[in-house]
């Protein structure tokens, strides 16, 4: 899929992907998976708060600081990848527009080429005054993780009634005319993402669980890869197994070890490369 020597991604060929060329998106929380997905061609690379679940042992995303989203975001940066890479901005660091300004600005100096939060029209004044200073910005509609404990702690699908429908109608065409390049649609019913897919002319949609209409889709990777083997949601069919092979390589390893059977893999070949000297 990569094309060596080919330019970097930017919001605005993303952008111009609608209509022409589907969008696949996943997340990275570290250096060597940024640079895996890079290799593998993948144009936008989230370092999404996703994180708090995936990588920290949160229970949700709600307990995401900057400082962790930060740390990330500059491992993933170091990977200097051809993809456009975004991070997301964590609960309770947008609720001012001068917040959210001073907070997208520090991602933005840690390597983001553009910041997400989660939102429509309740947070319009904040996302108008990011895209002010300049810095791009990706929407989140639709189920909204950093307010899950408000829901009751359940993942709700959106866009289920009428009413529903409209708002999210509403808040797509008023992110879509303040200049937003991106929006993630998360657990939107299909007929519902469709169709602000189809009504939104100028920003892409990226979908989440949300049916096969969005002008690209987004992943959590562990999701896709089977990393985080405890939890998958029920849209997702993992392609790999990779946490139930780390586990079984690794207690396969640990009896050979406990019986006194080391196994050679483990010393260094005369001249060979370590973790310690990767390039
Ligand atoms: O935090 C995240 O990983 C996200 C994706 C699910 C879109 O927001």
């Amino acid at each position: 899929m990569d094309t060596p020597g080919a330019p970097r991604f930017t919001p605005e060929s993303i952008r111009a992907r609608k209509g022409r060329l589907p969008i696949p998106a996943l997340t990275a929380y570290d250096h060597p998976t940024a640079r895996l997905l890079d290799e593998a061609g993948v144009p936008m690379i989230l370092v999404g708060d996703s994180l708090g679940m995936v990588v920290l042992g949160y229970p949700d995303t709600t307990q995401v600081t900057l400082d962790e989203m930060r740390h990330h975001l500059r491992a993933v940066a170091r990977a200097g990848t051809r993809a456009l890479v975004g991070c997301d901005l964590p609960f309770r660091t947008y609720d001012t527009p001068e917040q959210a300004v001073a907070n997208a600005r520090l991602l933005v100096a840690d390597g983001a080429g553009f910041v997400k939060a989660e939102g429509g029209l309740e947070i319009l004044p904040q996302i108008r005054a990011i895209l002010d200073a300049g810095i791009p910005f990706c929407g989140h509609l639709g189920m909204l993780p950093q307010h899950v404990l408000e829901e009751g702690g359940k993942y709700r699908i959106k866009g289920r009634d009428d009413a529903g429908r409209q708002r999210l109608l509403a808040d797509a065409r008023a992110l879509e005319e303040a200049g937003v390049f991106a929006c993630v649609l998360e657990l939107v019913t299909s007929p519902v993402a469709q169709e602000i897919t189809r009504a939104c002319s100028r920003m892409v949609t990226i979908g989440i669980g949300s049916g096969p209409d969005c002008d690209g889709q987004i992943l959590v990777t562990p999701d896709l890869i089977g990393g985080f083997p405890w939890f998958t949601p029920r849209f997702v069919t993992p392609r790999l197994r990779t946490g139930a092979d780390l586990r079984d390589t690794v207690a396969q390893w640990a009896a050979e070890v406990e019986r006194g059977g080391v196994a050679s893999s483990q010393f260094p070949v005369a001249g060979g490369t370590s973790s310690t000297s990767p390039n």
